[in-house]
């Protein structure tokens, strides 16, 4: 196992885990157990994050679409989300990782909302470490959202429109009290963003891996820095500004 760290590292990592389905289908088994594997890969990053020094690493496990799958997918999701709060419960907090979560929460299952109100208030008080779980959501239900809560800022007088940008704005997103995302990882070969943090990308740099994500591991992630590591952030300005330090 390699023991390097990539010289740069992101801050906040976000990844689409995709590819269980196929994962399970090229062995013949059923996608559940695709998915199952798929919750020890995610024990996996955690792990790998905190030892390569990613403080914020955001999951989509559960999208505002997902819901079209069938019921049995649905409900497998669910109770696996469930045993993966109730078994990682200690270890986050031996770990000092923060649980949070991004979405409309309010609508999955009540075991569900449960078990994570649980892991969010025990792990409340962690600044270092951030678990950031993208549950039914959806980018544009976000905006949407947001704008919602913008424009009800605006009627109260806590806004003014003639002041926006993108700071305030950001401030009624989910995301509020976490930085935008530097390095975005899509598993499984696909090359879609898929309504997943679509304003926080923005000046993310995109890596997409064929590894399906039950294959995904701490190589993958460290090759993933590595990668990231070599690419120039330029944030709208030019090479020689950037190497001069004037942008
Ligand atoms: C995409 O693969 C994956 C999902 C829709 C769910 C991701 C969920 C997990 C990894 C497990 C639960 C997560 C946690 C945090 C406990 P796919 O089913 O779309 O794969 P396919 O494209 O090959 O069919």
């Amino acid at each position: 196992m390699s023991t390097s760290r990539p010289a740069r590292i992101p801050q906040h990592v976000a990844i689409i885990m995709d590819g269980n389905g196929r994962w399970a289908k090229q062995r013949g088994m059923p996608r559940l157990e695709g998915h199952r594997r798929g919750v020890e890969t995610v024990r996996t990053v955690v792990d790998t994050a905190r030892e390569l020094g990613i403080r914020y690493l955001t999951l989509y496990a559960f999208s505002a679409e997902n819901w079209k799958r069938p019921g049995e997918e649905v409900s497998g999701l669910m109770g696996l989300l469930d045993f993966f709060l109730k078994r990682e419960l200690n270890n986050l907090i031996k770990e000092k990782v923060r649980l949070r979560t991004i979405g409309r929460i309010e609508a999955l299952p009540e075991n569900v909302r449960r078990e994570l109100d649980r892991v969010k208030a025990a792990t409340q008080h962690f600044t270092e470490w951030n678990l950031v779980l993208a549950l039914n959501y959806g980018a544009q239900t976000e905006a949407v959202d947001a704008a919602r809560a913008y424009a009800e800022a605006v009627r109260d007088g806590r806004e003014n429109p003639a002041e926006a940008s993108w700071e305030k704005f950001r401030r009624y997103l989910y995301t509020a009290e976490i930085p935008e995302p530097d390095l975005l990882i899509r598993t499984s070969g696909e090359l879609r963003l898929s309504n997943f943090l679509m304003l926080q990308l923005a000046y993310a740099e995109l890596v997409f891996t064929p590894t399906l994500w039950p294959d995904f591991g701490r190589a993958d992630l460290v090759a993933a820095c590595e990668e990231y590591a070599r690419r120039e952030r330029r944030y709208g300005a030019t090479t020689e500004q950037i190497q001069t330090g004037r942008a």
